[in-house]
């Protein structure tokens, strides 16, 4: 069953879960004898790193940072606030950031440059999804899952107001879920 707020499903649960089961294939190939200490940005990554972790084969880790970004309005702010930090060390680690969705890319950008700093042995990025056409800021990402349309997207982690990250599936929402 559809939840009723949603105009139609872009990739179903099971074309999202083939895919983060590809993806970590792919990661355990790349990172091979090491192991790899993955960075979630919460609360949207939350469903992500816990179904990647289990498709990856090398030793992993989990750490958790919370940025402020969209509140509960549909456009980017820019402005990124670090709400909590790491509770590892990263300096000479294997670090991969967890995205759920790299939109203008403004928010990564300042995090990627912020975890630099830090100097881990490497620094890569996986999103679930990408919205090319709204990128602001060029961002090497070594992993995305999809590519979306410029489309605000709900489900699998992905929020309006705080609602609908429960949904299995990704999906568009209904104008009339947003607009009072
Ligand atoms: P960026 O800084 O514009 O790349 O924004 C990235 C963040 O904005 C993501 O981590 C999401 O939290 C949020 N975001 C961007 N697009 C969407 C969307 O379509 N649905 C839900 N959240 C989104």
């Amino acid at each position: 069953m559809i939840h009723p707020d949603i105009e139609s499903v872009l990739l179903s649960e099971e074309e999202v879960q083939s895919r983060i089961r590809e993806l970590g294939a792919e990661i355990s190939r790349d990172y091979e004898g090491r192991s790899v200490l993955l960075v979630a940005v919460l609360r949207g990554a939350a469903l992500f790193i816990a179904d990647l972790a289990r498709d990856i084969t090398v030793p992993v880790e989990l750490d958790f940072m919370a940025v402020s970004s969209y509140g509960s309005s549909t456009k980017s702010s820019g402005v990124v606030r670090i709400l909590k930090d790491l509770d590892e060390q990263i300096e000479d680690r294997d670090v991969l950031v967890v995205e759920d969705i790299l939109d203008t890319g403004l928010t990564l950008k300042y995090l990627l440059k912020n975890l630099a700093s830090r100097k881990p042995a490497s620094l890569e990025v996986v999103t679930l999804l990408s919205k090319e056409g709204k990128r602001r800021v060029p961002i090497t990402c070594k992993y995305v899952g999809f590519d979306v349309p410029d489309e605000f997207v709900v489900g699998y982690g992905l929020d309006f107001a705080e609602k609908y990250r429960n949904l299995p599936y990704i999906g568009v929402l209904k104008p009339s879920a947003y607009q009072d």
